[in-house]
């Protein structure tokens, strides 16, 4: 059996090594060399048995390894509590914020931004008014007389029936024309983006909310050749430079005349595919020149001004862009359809 000294050595040595990540582990070192069976303890046991010449030998270093044992104990186990006080606690104000996934913007908020932009560029202002309105900016005003056919064209939400001007949600922006026109003389340049309401079927084609752009030019000499110029420059900024654009002969009650535009299919670039359903052109938006019973009902002279009016379907300008092909995807709000828009950015 090796001597007390070497003893002493060995287990000062092991103690100063000694190492424990948990506090169990700490626990069980501890009973290793300072429990009661422990061996420092038996260490201490023999050397009570000692002469009293040998005791003075060895008390002090016996002494003093009890104390390096203690302490080196006592140091493991601070480390290891703090180890698992960070693992357990949820908030330590000092560790770094959890990522915050952002959304993306609605794809109808990007297609209308990036209308406005265009007419912003070409000098047009944005105007806006209110989604509960009466017939008559939404109808009479437009040159809808009452019991008019025309007034089919668009199957309307009543919110009051039975007065002479009731309530109603608008089916159409044009009612911003009117109200812009109210309150302005020309030079009129506007655009007014809005939410419209019909009282539809809910389809892939159709929905009872929608959302429109109108455009308003009223000046002195404005001509349909205006009108053409304005819809081709915004074509080809929304939907490429070589886009081209057709103009078919149409009605509406407040344009006189009235034409409906189709743009130039930038899928198969005219050759016929199953967006443009083989005729190589897409429908996108109905304009003309404002009749002058409009302008007179609003106070401006239709002798001294002319107009252009025209308005789009913020849903089907997207479609088109973005090649959508269902109506109620733009309502459900399903992340995996709106991801599409945007990549969601962490920060
Ligand atoms: N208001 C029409 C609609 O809702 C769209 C429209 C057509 C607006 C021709 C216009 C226009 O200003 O000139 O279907």
């Amino acid at each position: 059996m090796s001597s007390m000294k070497e003893q002493i050595e060995s287990l000062l040595s092991e103690v100063s090594a000694l190492k424990a990540s948990t506090e169990k582990e700490v626990e069980e070192a501890r009973v290793k060399y300072l429990g009661k069976k422990g061996e420092i303890t038996k260490l201490f046991e023999e050397f009570r048995t000692y002469p009293s010449e040998l005791k003075k030998e060895f008390g002090q270093r016996l002494n003093s390894l009890k104390k390096e044992a203690m302490s080196k104990i006592e140091e493991l186990r601070e480390s290891a509590s703090a180890l698992t006080a960070t693992q357990q606690s949820k908030d330590d104000v000092s560790m770094p914020g959890d990522p915050l996934p952002l959304g993306s913007r609605h794809p109808v908020s990007i297609a209308r931004q990036q209308i406005i932009n265009i007419f912003r560029k070409f000098g047009y202002d944005v105007a806006e008014g209110p989604e509960v309105e009466d017939d008559y900016h939404v109808f009479e005003a437009l040159n809808f007389p009452p019991n008019h056919p025309a007034r089919d064209m668009q199957d309307t939400f009543f919110v009051s029936v039975g007065h002479p001007n009731p309530l109603l949600l608008r089916t159409h922006t044009s009612s911003v024309q009117v109200r812009t026109m109210e309150k302005m003389q020309p030079p009129i340049r506007v655009i007014c983006p809005g939410r419209v309401f019909r009282n539809e079927a809910i389809s892939a084609r159709a929905h009872c909310i929608f959302h429109q752009v109108e455009g308003l030019y009223i000046d002195e000499n404005v001509s349909f050749a205006d009108l053409k110029q304005a819809i081709l420059l915004f074509a080809r900024e929304m939907f490429g430079p070589d886009t081209q654009i057709r103009m078919r002969p149409s009605y509406f009650p407040f344009t006189e005349p009235s034409a409906e535009v189709d743009v130039s299919c930038n899928i198969c670039h005219g050759k016929g595919c199953n967006i443009c359903k083989g005729t190589g052109w897409l429908e996108i938006l109905g304009c003309g020149m404002v009749d002058p019973n409009v302008l007179e009902a609003s106070g401006i002279d239709s002798k001294k001004y002319s107009g252009f009016a025209f308005g789009m379907g913020i849903e089907r300008i997207a479609m088109l862009k973005w090649q959508v092909n269902d109506l109620r995807h733009y309502f459900e709000n399903d992340v995996r359809f709106l991801r599409e828009f945007g990549t969601c950015v962490e920060v």
